[in-house]
């Protein structure tokens, strides 16, 4: 790594919430304040797209937990995407991205996808690099954020260059403080209601088993970190459209309807009703049968799960 590079990476510390152990982060892109706020710049600004009217945040909009509320998203050219906008929170810990195992595994090779995707087309940015380069370098703030960012780099306004900041920055989108969490590492006794207490309960029980595969820091099951590599494990999903899916995380859950990989259900009473009728991955486990009161606490729980922040 090149000294101005190395000095500014070894100054970065990150304040990992509670539980979570260090991200892995690749070598040829360490962490800096400057490419973490120069990537948040890109994420939502259009110019990035083909056509600039596209953003990474139209689909992962940060008012919804980097979700967009459609069932399935639609791309710059009005595409309709094959399945819902996961969240973003936590994926710094991904030990794969996307719903389907492709075998991406870093933030940086994802983003090829939505940029340059053209069956169907996401943000449509194929063919168009030149300008959107040029609206990126129109801008002064750029100029000046690309070369704070990339300090070694001869031509620090670059695609590849704005893919690393952007990464950079989804590496710091993490969630911690939740009800849930006040009550687990700062002892808050009353931050949890009693329904969302016993909710916690079973969804940590035998019985219903949901954190046998939504387990971990961001209930995602094993994480990527560093000391551990990890292969996210695909379960068999039954119902609306079946196959095989990643679990996804439930932090930041109540913000992010509609569920599942195909946006099918609209509610999180509607995702635990969907289970309780033999429904969903949870088949795998033959998930007994709830009471009314035990799926309304269940949902209770899945509602503390939100950083209120
Ligand atoms: C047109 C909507 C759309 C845009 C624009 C978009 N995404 Fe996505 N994103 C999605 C959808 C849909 C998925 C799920 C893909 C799949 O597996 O089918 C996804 C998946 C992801 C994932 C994987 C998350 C996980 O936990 O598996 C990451 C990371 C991601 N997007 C980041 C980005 C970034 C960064 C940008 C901007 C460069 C971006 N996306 C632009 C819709 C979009
Ligand atoms: C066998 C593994 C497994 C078990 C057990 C399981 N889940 Fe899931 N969960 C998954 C997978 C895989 C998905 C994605 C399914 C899909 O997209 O079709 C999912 C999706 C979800 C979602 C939707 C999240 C989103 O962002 O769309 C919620 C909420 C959820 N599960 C809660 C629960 C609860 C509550 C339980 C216990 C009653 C549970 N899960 C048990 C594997 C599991």
């Amino acid at each position: 790594m090149p000294a101005l590079a190395a000095w500014v990476a070894a100054a970065w510390v990150w304040a990992l919430p509670p539980g979570f152990p260090a991200p892995v982060v690749p070598a040829d892109n360490p962490m800096s304040a400057a490419k973490v706020a120069l990537g948040e710049r890109l994420f939502s600004d259009p110019a990035l797209s083909g056509n600039g009217r596209l953003s990474c945040a139209t689909c992962h909009d940060p008012a919804r937990a980097f979700t967009d509320g459609l069932r399935t998203s639609r791309g710059a050219q009005g595409d309709r995407l094959p399945r819902n906008a996961p969240s973003l929170v936590n994926v710094a810990w991904a030990p794969a991205l996307g719903w389907l195992d492709e075998g991406v595994t870093t933030l940086e090779a994802q983003m090829r996808k939505p940029l340059f995707a053209t069956t169907p087309v996401e943000m449509g940015l194929a063919g168009h690099e030149a300008e959107a380069l040029t609206r990126l370098r129109a801008d002064a703030v750029y100029r000046t954020a690309f070369a704070a960012a990339f300090p070694d780099d001869p031509e620090p306004l670059s695609i590849d260059n704005a893919i690393k900041a952007i990464a950079a920055f989804e590496r710091t989108l993490f969630s911690r403080r939740s009800a849930f969490d006040r009550y687990v590492y700062e002892d808050e006794r009353d931050a949890l209601s009693p329904a969302a207490k016993r909710g916690m309960d079973l969804f940590f029980s035998k019985r219903v088993g949901c954190a046998e595969c939504h387990g971990g820091p961001s209930f995602a099951g094993p994480m990527r970190a560093v000391g551990f590599e990890t292969v996210a494990p695909l379960h068999t999903v039954t119902g609306v459209s079946p196959g095989r899916f990643k679990v996804p995380g439930l932090r930041n859950v109540a913000l992010t309807a509609p569920y599942m990989h195909d946006g099918s259900l609209p509610t999180l009473r509607a995702v635990v009703d969907f289970y309780n009728r033999g429904g969903g991955p949870g088949a795998e486990l033959a998930m007994p049968r709830m009471s009314a009161r035990e799926k309304g606490d269940l949902v209770a729980f899945l509602e503390a799960l939100t950083d209120e922040r």
